[in-house]
């Protein structure tokens, strides 16, 4: 007889997403008549935004102009003119041009999240994550029935929003790992690694021959001026880049993120690789059968589920080759409105007390530490409850997320005054309400 067991006795109760954990109550308050800031997802949409008016023009014209098949199912690995648009701009941004048969093209970079745990891991093994990290590298590590560890990435105080790898800590973590994963512009930290940061990680993973996932889907909302592709300086180590669109062109909904395999052995000229010791040209042999098989794995997944939507990736193609001035220069004011906002909440926080926060880089969220909470989720729902200032729990990011909340920082400033306005007050309850109990005890 088949026994019924309760979430909490599956696999499944250790998968958590705290960006929507508090969807349910958010909307309960909602149906009460209560408004709710949503500061809690990353979605421009929500907060006043459009999509640039060059996509839009690409997504009329492909639904007229197209032949009846551009509604059927499309190729599994993603429509042959984005992957031809894709190379293009990875080669833009990397300076090594990929191969069409590199580029995979997924539904949202989460797809990609999810299968690459899946094409990556067995079970039991283990991959290591920044700390703090985007919640679903922990989620699907766990639905592989695999495991992850951290590595900080500390903020340098006294030097704005910068921070540091510990190289020693990374080595020891990422010992007997299968892959390190790094988030550049990073969320919920919105910090930007230099080239020195992300040469560390290079180093310890061209040491253990493991892959390096580097999710850099903010890589167009930079703040300084500074920013190092890692397919510019992985040398002989494998690459597997995630980026997507969802974010640079606010089509959230769409559902368009892409995956690029870059193999250094495919790459490297003879005349380097003859330079290197008969042990390392053998690791690299090896680590690149190994990332063959994991494309294959990769690719396999993609095929059952068929196809993603077919009609946005061709619009997307068509904008990136025939709308490139305007698309880019839309992109380039959005990023200015998201940069003056962001600094504008930034500056709000760092003025209350017992707020800490480092300045941003990229991306667009807050991620201030809290000296007063003891309960990151208890904090986040009164914030919700009290005050309607929807946000998320730092204890959903994993290490590093202690005493954390994230905020939507490209909110309109009148919302992000409002958020700062409760944020005080709440902090204000809870030391009046300690030093009451003290006085009481
Ligand atoms: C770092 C990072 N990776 C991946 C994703 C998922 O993106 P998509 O909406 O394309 O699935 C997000 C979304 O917030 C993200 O912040």
């Amino acid at each position: 007889m088949r026994v019924h067991k309760s979430d909490e006795f599956t696999r499944l109760s250790l998968v958590k997403y705290a960006i929507r954990d508090l969807a349910p109550l958010a909307e309960e308050l909602e149906a009460h008549g209560r408004t709710v800031y949503g500061l809690h997802a990353g979605d421009p949409i929500k907060h006043g935004f459009d999509i640039p008016e060059v996509l839009k023009r690409a997504l009329i014209e492909v639904i007229e102009e197209s032949p009846p098949s551009i509604h059927a199912y499309g190729n599994s690995s993603g429509d042959p003119e984005l992957k031809e648009a894709i190379v293009e701009l990875e080669y833009r941004k990397s300076g090594v041009r990929p191969a069409k048969e590199d580029i995979f093209i997924t539904i949202g970079l989460s797809e990609a999240i999810h299968n690459l745990a899946l094409a990556l891991l067995e079970p039991g093994e283990f991959r290591t994550l920044p700390g703090p990290v985007y919640p679903l590298y922990m989620s699907h590590a766990v639905i592989a029935d695999a495991k992850y560890n951290f590595y900080p990435v500390k903020p340098v105080v006294e030097d704005g929003g910068r921070r540091e790898i510990d190289e020693d800590v990374l080595r020891r973590t990422a010992k007997d790992s299968n892959a390190i994963v790094v988030i550049n512009p990073n969320n919920p930290a919105s910090y930007v690694l230099d080239y020195r940061e992300l040469y560390k990680i290079v180093d310890v993973a061209g040491e253990y021959g493991i892959p390096i996932i580097a999710d850099q889907i903010y890589d167009d909302i930079l703040f300084v001026d500074h920013y190092t592709h890692i397919v510019k300086i992985a040398k002989d180590v494998p690459v597997i880049v995630l980026n997507g669109f969802s974010k640079n062109f606010r089509i959230t909904g769409r559902r368009v993120g892409y995956v690029r395999f870059y193999d250094p052995e495919k790459y490297l000229p003879k005349e380097v690789k003859e330079t290197f010791s008969r042990k390392k040209r053998n690791r690299i042999k090896y680590v690149s059968m190994d990332f063959v098989t994991t494309k294959y794995k990769f690719d396999k997944l993609l095929r059952t589920r068929i196809s993603g939507p077919m009609i946005i990736q061709r619009a997307i193609a068509k904008a990136l080759k025939e709308y490139s001035k305007e698309l880019w220069e839309d992109v380039r004011r959005f990023v200015e409105v998201v940069k003056k906002r962001m600094f504008y909440g930034y500056k709000l926080l760092k003025e209350i007390e017992e707020v800490e926060i480092t300045e941003p880089q990229g991306a667009f969220y807050l991620f201030p530490k809290i000296n007063v909470i003891k309960d990151e989720k208890c904090f986040v729902i009164s914030l919700l409850e009290k005050y309607g200032y929807y946000t998320v729990p730092g204890s959903g990011f994993g290490a590093g997320g202690e005493k954390h909340i994230r905020i939507l920082g490209l909110a309109k400033e009148e919302i992000l005054e409002g958020f700062a306005e409760a944020l005080r007050k709440e902090i204000e309850y809870i030391k009046n309400v300690r030093r009451g109990s003290q006085v009481s005890a």
